[in-house]
């Protein structure tokens, strides 16, 4: 386990370490992990997006990221024998990013937003998006959160699924050309 690096081991199956999985904070330092991480999510949404991003595009996406951990956001990502198979980002909720109906709706106190997450298909159905959103949840905890919420589209299923099983309401729904947006909230 590198120092510093590793904050929490979930031994996912089998405690052998032959599939330990575990769950660390990515710290943008190395470029071929950024690249890995891109990876999952070109991986991930692809059955899905009839223009198929390619790979530099989504390293944009996860450099974004960068700026939310930088102010108190999280990164997380989850490895399976040293290979990047889930990311998941969160930060502290920007009234610019959301309409003002889901932000009106969001009511008082500190929220974090939960902005990113993907699994790599041949790991999908294994709680990984599960114990990602769990690092996520913690981690705005200690933020001092109220509540952390997200959206994604009703045409998503798994994402809807996951969020269901994991106790998120959902408070918010409006369409947009790319689909039904739905929010999803979960009081801390
Ligand atoms: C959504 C996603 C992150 C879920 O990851 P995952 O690691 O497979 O999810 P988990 O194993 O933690 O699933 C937890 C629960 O969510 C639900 N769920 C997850 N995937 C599901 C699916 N394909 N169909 C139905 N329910 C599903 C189930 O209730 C599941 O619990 P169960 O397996 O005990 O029934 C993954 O499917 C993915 O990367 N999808 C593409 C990218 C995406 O949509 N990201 C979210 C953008 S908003």
């Amino acid at each position: 386990m590198l120092r510093g690096q590793v904050r929490e081991a979930v031994l996912h199956g089998s405690h052998s370490g032959a599939n330990a999985v575990l769950v660390s904070e990515l710290n943008f330092k190395s470029k071929e992990e950024v690249r890995e991480v891109a990876e999952v999510f070109r991986k991930a949404f692809s059955p899905e997006l009839p223009e198929k991003p390619a790979l530099y595009a989504w390293l944009d996406t996860v450099e974004s990221y960068k700026t939310a951990k930088a102010q108190n956001g999280s990164a997380f990502v989850c490895r399976r024998n040293g290979r990047i198979i889930g990311a998941a980002f969160g930060k502290l909720h920007d009234p610019l990013e959301h309409s003002l109906e889901a932000c009106k709706k969001l009511g008082p106190g500190k929220h974090y937003y939960l902005v990113g997450l993907a699994v790599d298909p041949a790991f999908q159905r294994q709680k990984i998006a599960t114990m990602l959103t769990r690092k996520r949840l913690a981690h705005a905890r200690k933020l001092g959160c109220a509540a952390v919420y997200s959206y994604t589209y009703a045409e998503r299923k798994p994402k809807v699924a996951q969020f269901e099983k994991e106790g998120f309401t959902r408070f918010h729904t409006e369409p947009t050309k790319e689909g039904t947006r739905v929010y999803y909230k979960k009081t801390l």
